[in-house]
């Protein structure tokens, strides 16, 4: 489980409050693989956190091309691996391969943290330069 940490938070209120939605869900896909072994559970939750990422990064790539964001390539591709990747894993789980649910869920939480620790952190200046609060 990941616990929202102020360290994680980059000072916008909209961008926090997604991240912590984005945690819940991944903690939702934490605690189904623990409690259960239906594998349509598995690609149910695999399946709102691939809607609930393109949402999101779509907020924050929206903001990037407004605000003329210097490094908007890079943190694009950044979302764009992370898509998928996900996409990846529905795929196996979907051909019945959902042996690896702790894999998956473990390159998740550390990409999610990773990310909003070190490439999100470097949009807070232009975007807070832009009038985000
Ligand atoms: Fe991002």
């Amino acid at each position: 489980m990941i616990e929202w940490d102020d360290k994680y938070s980059v000072g916008i209120s909209r961008i926090d409050d997604e991240h912590k939605q984005f945690i819940d869900i991944i903690n939702k896909a934490v605690a189904t693989n623990e409690q259960s072994d239906d594998p349509e559970e598995l690609k149910e939750v695999l399946h709102q956190i691939t809607m609930y990422a393109i949402n999101h990064f779509s907020t924050e790539e929206n903001y990037m091309i407004e605000f003329n964001y210097p490094e908007y390539q890079y943190h694009k591709e950044e979302h764009h691996d992370f898509s998928k990747k996900v996409i990846e894993y529905c795929e196996r789980v979907n051909a019945g391969d959902s042996q690896f649910a702790n894999e998956i869920l473990e390159y998740l939480k550390r990409w999610l943290i990773n990310h909003i620790q070190v490439t999100d952190r470097k949009y807070i200046d232009c975007f807070i330069r832009n009038g985000l609060k």
